[in-house]
């Protein structure tokens, strides 16, 4: 593809960005798998009728008898008697049916290393590892944690749980080993999946030396399995540590799946709440992968015999589970999975996959575009993108610049571009385009998918509101929505159900609606931050950044950033001092880092001598983002000691006087 002047780019995206509506092209529309707006009133009809169907593309052991118990809300039941297994749905299905030959992942190692991986190949090694596991002694309901990087491993870990009704717990790669041993600790695994060592731009981290380092007195944890991808060095601690192919080196290839009652957990995963208690999200069995393949399926217009899909997530997060795991293999799609960062070996490595592999779908973070955007359009010119035919976004509101960017550098103006909204706990898209039906809008994620009912309500009344903002909700349960919170159902009612009645579930995300009906995510309406697409609690930062032992207290608040969407900023107070080091900063981030993982550490840490508190101690957050953006400040009267405030907007001014001068 020809290059393009960066001018020339600019006049043209400035063009693109008058056009208000954008609709899918008609050579896409033609071969879409749905094009008839009718699906979305056929499915509103009977929404539980429309699920039903959903489902019965699945292969069941034995059917359901009930689609939907909502006798006891907000404990929702979805295909209630019927029986299954989600490893039998996503492999021993496709390979009956002669598709075994089929490449499930064309995975691609940061140093170029390929492996092609059959579904034969997963099935095989799955049961293996399923068999593995067994002979450990974990079965039906046991948690196993997963603490793995980006390689195929990881996906016949997770699909080996699932085949003996194992409940997963994975933890994302680039949490630090304390984070995953809380996560260990709170859901009393018994057993955790781990690797020696993992690829980070041309270095190797010593994975399984830093769980060891925190994990030694977890008395629950009674094995650990370690992958050897790397090579790297680690002590094995005997009578609980086993080599994964020591594991599997005898284990017979036959694992029968386990019968699973559709409502059987199939995993746990932790994600930031408003406390620094994480919260273990539950999902079960049969109305998650009905949610995860069919949003896959239709929102990615999926043709399993001809498209090479790649989501350049991490497994680690929903979408990893739900995009990359469970809805493309049920599909039995052929995907990309790459592990390493999208700028090593060079700023282009993506198109380079992606041209490679003649990727026809492609699905990432808006934080991603902006980043790519930032290095320069020629690195994906440089790439024969010509397969790519549907591009996708996710994670946080993509700004109608970077989207216009997408759909022009990336897409060439003829993918469609889905920007699809969901969370951890719906488990799969709720608000997204349908590729070959929907005239998409720079910016919004469009209308609810086809059964899903969300509504934008006046945060007081709780009364619909047509045209303007207030919170967004979800007013009709849907098959892959969270059961509970794990062994914790008070806080599940708490958090989800209480505001506006256990059948309506509260978001927590306000939301426009526009005057034709389509939504507008604007943002968290909780104490969470959405940097890079990731979700981070205020509170779970703070705890972090208060355990290095100069601080007295914290308050940290997600502040708008060009490139990450929202960066963590914390306000701190010394112990003693009231002013800090360039050596302290740099103490409190590796704090955070170990405590957390480096994507959550502080990008701008101010020091205060206080902060600015109600009569019974809150810390007023509103007030101290008020002062971080630069903005005038709201109602102060409410505070312990206003004089606070004038202190703390002293040294923002000095600050900036500083960063001008
Ligand atoms: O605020 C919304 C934002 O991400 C939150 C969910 O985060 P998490 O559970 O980590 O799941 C992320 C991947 C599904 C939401 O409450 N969010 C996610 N997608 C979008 C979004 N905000 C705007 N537009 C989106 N497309």
């Amino acid at each position: 593809m020809a290059t393009i002047s960066e001018q020339d780019l600019e006049a043209q995206l400035a063009e693109l960005s008058t056009q208000e509506r954008f609709a899918p092209p008609s050579e896409f529309r033609e071969h879409a798998l749905l094009s008839d707006p009718k699906v979305y009133e056929e499915a509103n009809a009977d929404w539980q009728g429309w699920w039903a169907t959903q489902a019965a593309s699945l292969r069941w052991f034995e059917p359901w008898q009930t689609v939907l118990d909502d006798t006891n809300p907000p404990f929702y039941k979805w295909f209630v008697g019927g029986k299954l297994n989600v490893s039998d749905n996503c492999l021993d299905r496709h390979v009956e049916a002669g598709n075994g030959a089929r490449v499930a992942f064309h995975w691609r190692g940061e140093e170029g290393e390929t492996r092609d991986v059959t579904y034969e190949d997963l099935l095989r090694d799955t049961q293996r590892m399923a068999n593995g596991l067994k002979s450990l002694g974990i079965g039906k309901g046991d948690v196993v944690g997963i603490y793995l990087p980006m390689i195929p491993e990881v996906a016949v870990a997770m699909l080996a749980c699932a085949r003996i009704g194992a409940v997963h717990n994975v933890v994302f790669g680039g949490f630090s080993a304390e984070s995953v041993r809380e996560r260990m600790e709170f859901s009393e695994a018994r057993a955790l999946i781990t690797v020696d060592g993992a690829a980070r731009k041309g270095r190797v981290a010593p994975v399984k030396a830093n769980v060891d380092a925190v994990m030694s007195d977890l008395a629950s944890l009674e094995h650990i399995i370690v992958v050897r991808s790397k090579g790297t060095e680690c002590e094995m601690r005997d009578g609980r540590d086993i080599w994964y192919h020591d594991l599997v080196v005898d284990a017979d290839t036959e694992c029968p799946p386990e019968p699973m009652d559709a409502e059987d957990p199939l995993f746990v995963l932790y994600t930031s709440g408003s406390t620094a208690k994480p919260k273990g999200i539950l999902h079960t069995t049969g109305g998650y992968l009905t949610g995860a393949a069919t949003t896959h399926r239709y929102v990615f217009d999926l043709k399993p015999e001809s498209d090479v899909y790649w989501c350049s997530a991490d497994v680690g997060w929903i979408t990893g589970h739900s995009y990359i795991i469970y809805g493309p293999l049920a599909n039995g799609a052929t995907s990309i999975m790459y592990e390493g960062a999208p700028d090593y070996p060079h700023k282009g490595i993506w198109w380079e996959i992606a041209a490679h592999y003649k990727a026809t779908i492609f699905y990432t973070a808006p934080t991603a575009i902006r980043a790519c955007m930032k290095w320069g359009a020629e690195h994906v010119l440089a790439h024969d993108l010509s397969s790519l035919r549907l591009l996708g976004t996710v994670g946080e509101p993509i700004n109608p610049k970077a989207w216009l960017w997408y759909h022009k550098v990336v897409g060439s103006e003829r993918c469609p571009i889905v920007d699809t909204w969901w969370q951890t706990e719906t488990g799969a898209m709720m608000i997204t385009p349908l590729p070959g039906i929907t005239e998409t809008k720079p910016g919004s994620a469009t209308q609810p998918f086809p059964g899903i009912s969300a509504k934008v309500v006046d945060e007081r009344t709780g009364e619909p509101i047509e045209n303007g903002q207030g919170l967004l909700v979800l007013d009709r349960p849907w098959p892959s929505m969270l059961r509970t919170l794990y062994r914790d159902d008070d806080r599940f009612v708490e958090t989800y159900w209480k505001q506006y009645g256990p059948r309506t579930y509260l978001v927590g995300d306000a939301a426009r609606v526009d005057k034709d009906g389509y939504f507008w995510v604007i943002g968290r309406i909780d104490d969470v931050v959405n940097v890079s697409g990731h979700r981070l609690s205020t509170a779970e930062v703070e705890s972090a950044i208060v355990a290095h032992e100069s601080v007295s207290e914290a308050a940290v608040i997600g502040q708008h950033d060009e490139d990450t969407g929202q960066a963590i900023c914390a306000f701190v107070t010394l112990q003693g001092s009231t002013e800090g080091t360039e050596a302290l900063i740099e103490g409190i981030r590796n704090t955070v880092a170990e405590r957390i993982g480096k994507f959550a550490r502080p990008k701008r840490i101010i020091w205060a001598d206080d902060l600015p508190k109600t009569r019974s101690g809150k810390i007023m957050r509103r007030l101290l983002r008020d002062i971080a953006e630069g903005r005038a400040l709201g109602d102060v009267t409410t505070l312990r000691d206003p004089t606070v405030m004038a202190a703390l907007q002293d040294k923002i001014a000095a600050e900036r006087a500083d960063d001008e001068g």
